[in-house]
């Protein structure tokens, strides 16, 4: 059986009261925290950098932290995610000048590193760099904002890029971001993802726990 991993963005989250936030997630039964980094310049939107993912880590969250870099250029801030308590680390191939290079370096930081694809972009760079990957993130939507629509032709998408991992025999997560809900999470998973970032779906709702209920309950049907 699939071991499902659901990722509740914390974009969508009450910034006021971040720790808190967190912890209620991760007791609603999340199992990763997924930490959306954006530059005003990659992206159009300014978020959160090393200096938060250091305080949730001081504040006692020891989850897993899934870092989305939507930052450009990428390498600077690689160690500072490392040393600030990341576990994956995933940027946008674009945003790297040296997409192997950048992948190692979050590598010899002690990080799992991943590469994000946004809609239109192809995946052909992936089978260069099958063997220094842990994690496919498969953009759902334009990055830059939380609440917007799942872009149908992902699913397509993710089938490609579950044949490609499978092909490889590595373990590497395949993971989906944007516009992911209760009633389309269970088409998500059939498609090929293992991991699902929603960030409105979740801290938009009342009920945090009943939310993650209902998602896990779609993927078990
Ligand atoms: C968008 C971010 C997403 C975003 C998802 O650029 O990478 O992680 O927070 O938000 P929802 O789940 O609301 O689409
Ligand atoms: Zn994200």
């Amino acid at each position: 059986m699939t071991d499902y991993k659901i990722a509740p963005s914390i974009l969508s989250a009450d910034f006021a009261r971040l720790g808190e936030e967190v912890d209620a997630v991760l007791a609603a039964g999340a199992d990763m925290v997924h930490f959306d980094v954006m530059d005003n310049h990659y992206v159009p939107n300014l978020t959160i950098g090393p200096l938060v993912c250091e305080a949730l880590r001081k504040h006692g969250v020891t989850a897993p932290i899934d870092v989305h870099l939507m930052v450009k250029p990428v390498d600077r801030i690689i160690p500072d995610f490392a040393e600030a308590g990341a576990d994956y680390i995933t940027f946008h191939p674009e945003a790297s000048e040296h997409i192997d290079r950048s992948l190692q370096l979050v590598r010899d930081c002690g990080c799992k590193a991943g590469l994000v694809f946004n809609p239109a972009t192809p995946l052909d760079v992936l089978r260069y760099v099958m063997d220094k990957i842990d994690m496919v993130l498969l953009m759902s939507v334009n990055p830059g904002f939380g609440g917007q629509k799942f872009i149908p032709g992902t699913l397509d998408k993710l089938r490609e890029a579950r044949a490609l991992i499978d092909a490889s025999g590595r373990a590497i997560r395949l993971e989906v971001d944007g516009g992911v809900k209760t009633d389309n999470i269970r088409a998500v998973a059939e498609a090929g993802a293992d991991t699902f970032v929603a960030g409105s779906a979740i801290f938009g709702t009342d009920d945090y726990q009943k939310t993650i209920e209902n998602m896990r309950a779609e993927l078990a049907r």
